[in-house]
Protein backbone atom coordinates (compact mmCIF):
# COMPACT_ATOMS: atom_id res chain seq x y z
CA UNK A 1 0.00 0.00 0.00
CA UNK A 2 1.55 3.36 -0.67
CA UNK A 3 1.38 6.29 1.74
CA UNK A 4 3.29 6.88 4.97
CA UNK A 5 0.77 6.55 7.77
CA UNK A 6 1.54 3.28 10.31
CA UNK A 7 -0.45 0.29 10.43
CA UNK A 8 -3.63 1.55 12.37
CA UNK A 9 -4.18 4.28 10.41
CA UNK A 10 -3.99 3.17 6.34
CA UNK A 11 -6.85 5.07 4.57
CA UNK A 12 -8.33 2.75 1.71
CA UNK A 13 -7.14 3.17 -1.65
CA UNK A 14 -8.81 4.68 -4.71
CA UNK A 15 -8.36 2.06 -6.80
CA UNK A 16 -5.00 2.84 -9.13
CA UNK A 17 -5.22 6.25 -8.32
CA UNK A 18 -3.68 8.25 -5.25
CA UNK A 19 -4.85 7.68 -2.11
CA UNK A 20 -6.87 10.18 -0.08
CA UNK A 21 -3.62 10.83 1.65
CA UNK A 22 -1.60 11.47 -1.19
CA UNK A 23 -4.38 14.21 -2.26
CA UNK A 24 -4.23 15.78 0.99
CA UNK A 25 -0.16 16.02 0.86
CA UNK A 26 -0.31 17.13 -2.60
CA UNK A 27 -2.87 19.93 -1.67
CA UNK A 28 -1.35 20.89 1.14
CA UNK A 29 2.55 21.49 -0.94
CA UNK A 30 1.02 22.57 -4.15
CA UNK A 31 -1.43 24.62 -2.33
CA UNK A 32 -2.38 28.03 -4.96
CA UNK A 33 -1.05 31.23 -4.63
CA UNK A 34 -2.72 34.27 -4.47
CA UNK A 35 -0.96 36.51 -6.71
CA UNK A 36 1.54 39.23 -5.36
CA UNK A 37 1.04 42.99 -6.03
CA UNK A 38 1.83 43.20 -9.63
CA UNK A 39 4.87 45.82 -8.23
CA UNK A 40 6.53 43.06 -6.03
CA UNK A 41 10.19 43.36 -6.72
CA UNK A 42 11.64 40.13 -8.19
CA UNK A 43 15.09 38.62 -6.86
CA UNK A 44 18.14 40.00 -8.74
CA UNK A 45 21.71 40.05 -8.10
CA UNK A 46 24.61 41.99 -9.92
CA UNK A 47 25.35 40.19 -13.48
CA UNK A 48 28.87 40.48 -13.74
CA UNK A 49 29.61 40.09 -17.13
CA UNK A 50 28.72 44.06 -17.36
CA UNK A 51 31.93 44.50 -15.86
CA UNK A 52 33.36 45.65 -12.18
CA UNK A 53 30.51 48.63 -12.06
CA UNK A 54 30.33 49.48 -8.37
CA UNK A 55 27.52 52.12 -8.78
CA UNK A 56 25.00 49.28 -10.77
CA UNK A 57 25.97 46.94 -8.26
CA UNK A 58 24.62 48.85 -5.40
CA UNK A 59 21.82 49.34 -7.39
CA UNK A 60 21.31 45.95 -7.61
CA UNK A 61 21.07 45.40 -3.60
CA UNK A 62 17.54 46.49 -3.69
CA UNK A 63 16.67 43.59 -5.18
CA UNK A 64 19.28 41.04 -3.67
CA UNK A 65 17.90 40.29 -0.21
CA UNK A 66 18.37 39.88 2.75
CA UNK A 67 20.62 42.91 4.30
CA UNK A 68 21.71 44.29 0.90
CA UNK A 69 18.07 45.03 0.50
CA UNK A 70 18.22 47.13 4.06
CA UNK A 71 21.07 48.93 2.59
CA UNK A 72 19.31 49.80 -0.98
CA UNK A 73 16.31 50.43 1.16
CA UNK A 74 18.43 52.70 3.50
CA UNK A 75 20.03 54.74 0.64
CA UNK A 76 16.58 55.45 -0.63
CA UNK A 77 15.81 56.63 3.08
CA UNK A 78 18.84 59.26 2.71
CA UNK A 79 18.33 60.29 -0.67
CA UNK A 80 14.40 61.31 0.89
CA UNK A 81 15.71 62.87 3.79
CA UNK A 82 18.40 64.89 1.27
CA UNK A 83 15.41 65.89 -1.30
CA UNK A 84 13.21 67.27 1.84
CA UNK A 85 16.45 68.51 3.22
CA UNK A 86 17.47 70.33 -0.22
CA UNK A 87 13.48 72.04 -0.85
CA UNK A 88 14.17 75.78 0.43
CA UNK A 89 12.56 76.85 4.07
CA UNK A 90 9.81 79.17 3.46
CA UNK A 91 10.14 82.76 4.06
CA UNK A 92 8.28 82.31 7.20
CA UNK A 93 10.19 79.54 8.62
CA UNK A 94 13.32 81.24 9.27
CA UNK A 95 14.84 81.10 12.46
CA UNK A 96 16.08 85.20 12.57
CA UNK A 97 15.11 85.38 16.53
CA UNK A 98 17.77 82.75 17.18
CA UNK A 99 20.08 83.94 18.65
CA UNK A 100 22.77 80.34 19.31
CA UNK A 101 23.75 79.96 15.32
CA UNK A 102 24.57 76.25 16.76
CA UNK A 103 20.86 75.82 17.12
CA UNK A 104 19.25 77.76 14.33
CA UNK A 105 17.31 76.60 11.72
CA UNK A 106 19.40 76.17 8.47
CA UNK A 107 17.39 73.61 6.17
CA UNK A 108 14.18 71.96 5.73
CA UNK A 109 14.85 68.78 7.27
CA UNK A 110 17.40 68.75 9.92
CA UNK A 111 19.60 65.39 9.75
CA UNK A 112 20.70 64.19 13.07
CA UNK A 113 24.16 62.09 13.14
CA UNK A 114 24.76 59.50 15.84
CA UNK A 115 28.16 57.57 16.14
CA UNK A 116 29.54 55.19 18.72
CA UNK A 117 33.02 56.09 19.81
CA UNK A 118 34.44 52.90 18.00
CA UNK A 119 33.57 54.92 14.99
CA UNK A 120 35.76 57.37 14.89
CA UNK A 121 38.58 54.92 15.91
CA UNK A 122 37.52 53.32 12.82
CA UNK A 123 37.84 54.71 9.05
CA UNK A 124 34.53 55.66 9.51
CA UNK A 125 35.68 58.51 10.80
CA UNK A 126 36.78 59.98 7.13
CA UNK A 127 33.31 59.53 5.94
CA UNK A 128 32.07 61.72 9.21
CA UNK A 129 34.49 64.52 8.91
CA UNK A 130 33.76 64.88 4.89
CA UNK A 131 29.98 65.45 6.16
CA UNK A 132 30.52 67.78 8.81
CA UNK A 133 33.13 69.37 6.23
CA UNK A 134 31.03 70.16 3.46
CA UNK A 135 27.68 71.11 6.27
CA UNK A 136 25.69 68.07 5.03
CA UNK A 137 24.73 67.53 8.70
CA UNK A 138 23.09 69.51 11.18
CA UNK A 139 23.52 67.46 14.81
CA UNK A 140 25.51 65.22 15.86
CA UNK A 141 25.61 63.05 19.46
CA UNK A 142 28.15 60.80 20.02
CA UNK A 143 29.79 59.37 23.28
CA UNK A 144 33.01 60.49 25.05
CA UNK A 145 35.31 57.85 22.91
CA UNK A 146 33.91 59.98 19.20
CA UNK A 147 35.12 63.12 20.73
CA UNK A 148 38.81 61.95 22.13
CA UNK A 149 39.75 59.87 19.39
CA UNK A 150 38.86 62.60 16.55
CA UNK A 151 41.65 64.68 19.02
CA UNK A 152 43.92 62.00 19.86
CA UNK A 153 44.23 61.26 15.74
CA UNK A 154 45.88 64.43 14.87
CA UNK A 155 48.18 63.83 17.88
CA UNK A 156 49.45 60.13 17.02
CA UNK A 157 48.31 57.60 14.23
CA UNK A 158 45.68 54.31 15.23
CA UNK A 159 47.07 51.45 13.77
CA UNK A 160 45.20 48.31 12.26
CA UNK A 161 46.57 45.34 14.10
CA UNK A 162 44.34 41.80 14.91
CA UNK A 163 41.08 40.77 17.15
CA UNK A 164 43.88 37.75 18.12
CA UNK A 165 46.59 39.82 19.09
CA UNK A 166 47.00 38.77 22.99
CA UNK A 167 45.78 41.09 25.57
CA UNK A 168 49.10 40.65 27.96
CA UNK A 169 51.53 41.19 25.52
CA UNK A 170 49.78 44.19 24.76
CA UNK A 171 49.60 45.20 27.64
CA UNK A 172 53.36 44.30 28.67
CA UNK A 173 53.87 46.66 25.54
CA UNK A 174 51.39 49.64 26.44
CA UNK A 175 49.76 49.28 23.66
CA UNK A 176 45.87 49.18 23.46
CA UNK A 177 43.28 46.92 21.57
CA UNK A 178 39.89 48.42 20.21
CA UNK A 179 38.79 45.45 17.87
CA UNK A 180 41.65 44.54 15.42
CA UNK A 181 42.61 48.08 16.07
CA UNK A 182 45.69 49.29 18.03
CA UNK A 183 46.34 52.53 19.73
CA UNK A 184 49.80 53.03 21.48
CA UNK A 185 49.11 54.37 25.31
CA UNK A 186 51.73 57.04 24.00
CA UNK A 187 49.19 58.67 22.18
CA UNK A 188 46.72 58.76 25.06
CA UNK A 189 50.24 60.77 27.20
CA UNK A 190 50.60 63.44 23.51
CA UNK A 191 47.05 63.77 24.37
CA UNK A 192 47.60 64.47 28.45
CA UNK A 193 49.97 67.48 27.19
CA UNK A 194 47.36 68.78 24.53
CA UNK A 195 44.31 68.91 26.63
CA UNK A 196 45.67 69.44 30.13
CA UNK A 197 46.60 73.52 29.70
CA UNK A 198 43.27 73.49 27.41
CA UNK A 199 41.42 72.01 30.53
CA UNK A 200 43.19 74.97 32.85
CA UNK A 201 41.88 77.33 30.34
CA UNK A 202 38.01 76.22 30.37
CA UNK A 203 38.59 76.79 34.12
CA UNK A 204 40.16 80.25 34.09
CA UNK A 205 37.41 81.37 32.08
CA UNK A 206 34.66 79.90 34.32
CA UNK A 207 36.12 81.65 37.29
CA UNK A 208 37.49 85.18 35.95
CA UNK A 209 34.22 85.73 33.12
CA UNK A 210 31.21 83.68 34.69
CA UNK A 211 31.39 81.01 31.79
CA UNK A 212 29.19 78.07 32.11
CA UNK A 213 30.87 75.32 30.53
CA UNK A 214 28.71 72.64 28.52
CA UNK A 215 30.10 69.09 26.65
CA UNK A 216 29.21 70.47 23.39
CA UNK A 217 30.44 74.20 24.19
CA UNK A 218 33.78 72.97 25.33
CA UNK A 219 33.85 70.18 22.39
CA UNK A 220 33.48 73.59 20.20
CA UNK A 221 36.35 74.96 22.26
CA UNK A 222 38.60 71.64 21.38
CA UNK A 223 37.33 71.62 17.54
CA UNK A 224 38.54 75.28 17.06
CA UNK A 225 41.73 74.80 19.39
CA UNK A 226 42.65 71.21 17.21
CA UNK A 227 42.94 73.02 14.29
CA UNK A 228 43.59 70.64 11.56
CA UNK A 229 41.39 69.62 8.50
CA UNK A 230 41.44 65.98 9.55
CA UNK A 231 39.30 66.49 12.26
CA UNK A 232 35.37 66.14 12.81
CA UNK A 233 35.55 68.39 15.60
CA UNK A 234 37.79 70.88 13.85
CA UNK A 235 35.23 70.99 11.51
CA UNK A 236 32.19 71.18 13.34
CA UNK A 237 33.53 73.85 15.22
CA UNK A 238 33.96 75.62 12.01
CA UNK A 239 30.65 75.30 10.40
CA UNK A 240 28.60 75.73 13.37
CA UNK A 241 27.50 71.91 14.02
CA UNK A 242 26.73 71.38 17.54
CA UNK A 243 28.49 67.97 18.78
CA UNK A 244 26.40 66.84 21.65
CA UNK A 245 28.11 64.09 24.59
CA UNK A 246 26.18 63.64 27.64
CA UNK A 247 28.66 61.19 29.20
CA UNK A 248 31.83 63.41 28.03
CA UNK A 249 33.69 61.76 31.30
CA UNK A 250 33.13 58.04 29.98
CA UNK A 251 36.46 57.41 28.09
CA UNK A 252 40.16 59.33 28.22
CA UNK A 253 39.13 63.11 28.10
CA UNK A 254 37.28 61.92 31.59
CA UNK A 255 40.38 60.57 33.19
CA UNK A 256 42.06 64.00 32.09
CA UNK A 257 39.17 65.55 33.95
CA UNK A 258 39.62 63.73 37.16
CA UNK A 259 43.08 64.13 37.51
CA UNK A 260 43.10 67.93 36.62
CA UNK A 261 39.96 67.74 39.34
CA UNK A 262 42.77 67.32 42.02
CA UNK A 263 45.74 69.25 40.21
CA UNK A 264 43.69 72.35 39.52
CA UNK A 265 39.90 71.99 40.70
CA UNK A 266 36.59 73.55 39.95
CA UNK A 267 35.10 72.54 36.36
CA UNK A 268 32.10 72.60 36.31
CA UNK A 269 29.93 70.75 33.13
CA UNK A 270 26.62 71.56 32.77
CA UNK A 271 24.90 69.00 30.79
CA UNK A 272 21.02 70.57 30.93
CA UNK A 273 22.47 73.67 29.16
CA UNK A 274 23.00 70.68 26.23
CA UNK A 275 20.01 68.88 26.47
CA UNK A 276 17.76 72.07 26.29
CA UNK A 277 20.07 72.57 23.19
CA UNK A 278 19.68 69.51 21.51
CA UNK A 279 15.90 69.46 22.57
CA UNK A 280 15.78 72.57 21.04
CA UNK A 281 16.85 72.09 17.54
CA UNK A 282 14.33 68.95 17.27
CA UNK A 283 11.46 71.27 18.36
CA UNK A 284 12.49 73.97 15.87
CA UNK A 285 12.73 71.48 12.92
CA UNK A 286 10.06 71.67 10.08
CA UNK A 287 11.40 68.39 9.27
CA UNK A 288 13.78 65.79 10.73
CA UNK A 289 16.33 62.72 9.61
CA UNK A 290 17.80 60.57 11.98
CA UNK A 291 21.03 58.20 10.62
CA UNK A 292 22.68 56.59 13.89
CA UNK A 293 25.63 54.52 13.51
CA UNK A 294 25.45 51.68 16.55
CA UNK A 295 23.74 52.03 19.65
CA UNK A 296 23.92 52.92 23.74
CA UNK A 297 23.42 56.20 24.13
CA UNK A 298 23.93 58.21 20.65
CA UNK A 299 20.98 56.14 19.53
CA UNK A 300 18.52 56.91 22.07
CA UNK A 301 19.55 60.68 22.63
CA UNK A 302 18.87 61.42 19.10
CA UNK A 303 15.56 59.59 19.28
CA UNK A 304 14.29 61.08 22.54
CA UNK A 305 15.27 64.26 21.06
CA UNK A 306 12.69 63.39 18.27
CA UNK A 307 10.33 62.32 20.77
CA UNK A 308 9.66 66.30 21.44
CA UNK A 309 8.54 67.29 18.05
CA UNK A 310 6.26 64.13 18.05
CA UNK A 311 9.00 61.67 16.01
CA UNK A 312 11.71 62.08 12.93
CA UNK A 313 10.19 62.32 9.34
CA UNK A 314 13.38 59.75 8.31
CA UNK A 315 15.30 57.48 9.86
CA UNK A 316 18.13 55.40 9.51
CA UNK A 317 19.29 52.69 12.13
CA UNK A 318 22.89 50.74 11.15
CA UNK A 319 23.70 48.29 13.72
CA UNK A 320 24.33 44.91 14.94
CA UNK A 321 22.53 44.94 17.89
CA UNK A 322 19.10 42.56 18.17
CA UNK A 323 15.69 43.15 19.79
CA UNK A 324 15.49 39.95 21.46
CA UNK A 325 16.96 41.49 24.69
CA UNK A 326 14.46 44.48 24.90
CA UNK A 327 17.72 46.84 24.26
CA UNK A 328 17.82 50.04 23.35
CA UNK A 329 20.34 49.53 21.31
CA UNK A 330 18.69 46.24 19.54
CA UNK A 331 15.33 47.84 18.95
CA UNK A 332 13.85 48.28 15.38
CA UNK A 333 12.40 51.73 14.03
CA UNK A 334 8.99 50.16 14.54
CA UNK A 335 9.52 50.64 18.44
CA UNK A 336 10.42 53.95 18.32
CA UNK A 337 6.93 54.45 16.35
CA UNK A 338 5.57 53.19 18.98
CA UNK A 339 7.53 55.91 21.64
CA UNK A 340 6.28 58.88 19.14
CA UNK A 341 10.09 59.19 18.13
CA UNK A 342 9.77 58.20 14.80
CA UNK A 343 6.33 59.74 13.10
CA UNK A 344 3.72 56.68 12.33
CA UNK A 345 4.08 57.87 8.33
CA UNK A 346 7.35 57.32 7.98
CA UNK A 347 9.63 54.60 5.96
CA UNK A 348 12.63 54.03 8.37
CA UNK A 349 15.31 51.35 7.72
CA UNK A 350 17.18 49.41 10.11
CA UNK A 351 20.14 47.92 8.41
CA UNK A 352 21.53 44.53 10.29
CA UNK A 353 25.67 45.19 9.84
CA UNK A 354 28.76 46.16 10.91
CA UNK A 355 29.07 49.82 10.03
CA UNK A 356 32.68 49.81 8.46
CA UNK A 357 31.32 47.72 5.51
CA UNK A 358 28.02 49.80 4.42
CA UNK A 359 28.71 53.35 5.96
CA UNK A 360 31.01 55.06 3.27
CA UNK A 361 28.61 53.17 0.56
CA UNK A 362 25.81 55.08 2.19
CA UNK A 363 27.65 58.15 2.16
CA UNK A 364 28.56 57.43 -1.42
CA UNK A 365 25.03 56.82 -2.83
CA UNK A 366 23.35 59.70 -0.96
CA UNK A 367 25.52 62.83 0.29
CA UNK A 368 28.44 61.84 -1.70
CA UNK A 369 26.94 61.44 -5.26
CA UNK A 370 25.22 64.65 -4.76
CA UNK A 371 27.75 66.49 -3.58
CA UNK A 372 30.06 65.83 -6.92
CA UNK A 373 27.05 66.25 -8.96
CA UNK A 374 26.42 69.72 -7.68
CA UNK A 375 30.16 70.55 -8.20
CA UNK A 376 30.02 69.50 -12.04
CA UNK A 377 27.35 71.67 -12.39
CA UNK A 378 29.03 74.87 -10.96
CA UNK A 379 32.31 76.47 -11.14
CA UNK A 380 34.94 75.17 -8.60
CA UNK A 381 35.22 77.91 -6.63
CA UNK A 382 31.76 78.11 -5.59
CA UNK A 383 31.84 74.70 -3.99
CA UNK A 384 32.98 74.61 -0.73
N1 LIG B 1 37.01 53.60 20.87
C1 LIG B 1 36.03 53.30 21.68
O1 LIG B 1 35.16 52.49 21.37
C2 LIG B 1 35.96 54.02 23.03
C3 LIG B 1 37.02 54.84 23.44
C4 LIG B 1 36.92 55.49 24.65
C5 LIG B 1 35.79 55.36 25.43
N2 LIG B 1 34.77 54.54 25.00
C6 LIG B 1 33.55 54.52 25.80
O2 LIG B 1 32.93 53.23 25.85
C7 LIG B 1 31.53 53.46 26.14
C8 LIG B 1 30.70 52.56 25.24
O3 LIG B 1 30.84 52.96 23.88
P1 LIG B 1 29.62 53.45 22.99
O4 LIG B 1 28.49 53.86 23.84
O5 LIG B 1 30.15 54.44 22.02
O6 LIG B 1 29.16 52.18 22.15
P2 LIG B 1 29.38 50.60 22.31
O7 LIG B 1 30.75 50.30 21.81
O8 LIG B 1 29.00 50.16 23.69
O9 LIG B 1 28.31 50.08 21.25
C9 LIG B 1 26.91 50.16 21.51
C10 LIG B 1 26.18 49.27 20.53
O10 LIG B 1 26.31 49.79 19.23
C11 LIG B 1 26.35 48.75 18.27
N3 LIG B 1 27.62 48.85 17.52
C12 LIG B 1 28.82 49.16 18.04
N4 LIG B 1 29.75 49.15 17.10
C13 LIG B 1 29.12 48.84 15.94
C14 LIG B 1 29.55 48.71 14.59
N5 LIG B 1 30.85 48.83 14.24
N6 LIG B 1 28.63 48.43 13.65
C15 LIG B 1 27.34 48.26 13.97
N7 LIG B 1 26.86 48.37 15.22
C16 LIG B 1 27.76 48.65 16.21
C17 LIG B 1 26.26 47.43 19.04
O11 LIG B 1 24.91 47.03 19.04
C18 LIG B 1 26.70 47.83 20.42
O12 LIG B 1 26.15 47.00 21.41
C19 LIG B 1 31.23 54.96 25.89
O13 LIG B 1 30.98 55.63 27.09
C20 LIG B 1 32.49 55.43 25.21
O14 LIG B 1 32.80 56.81 25.45
C21 LIG B 1 34.83 53.90 23.81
Amino acid sequence: MSGTSGENHELPSLGDGPTIETLLERDAVMQASIPLPSSTPIVEGYDWNAGVDYKELFKTYRTAGFQATSLGLAIDEVNRMLDCRERPLSPNSLDTLEEDPFIQRRTNCTIFLGYTSNMVSSGIRDSIRFLVQHKMVDCIVTTAGGVEEDLIKCLAPTYVGDFNIDGRILRDKAINRIGNLLVPNDNYCKFEDWVMPRLDALLDEQKKKGKVWSPSTIIERLGHEINDSNSILYWAAKNRIPIFCPALTDGSLGDMMYFHSYRNPGLVIDILQDLRRLNRIAVKSTNTGMIILGGGVVKHHICNANLMRNGAEYSVFINTGAEFDGSDSGARPDEAISWGKIKRTAQPVKVYAEATLVFPILVGETFAARHFAKKAKIPNRLCD
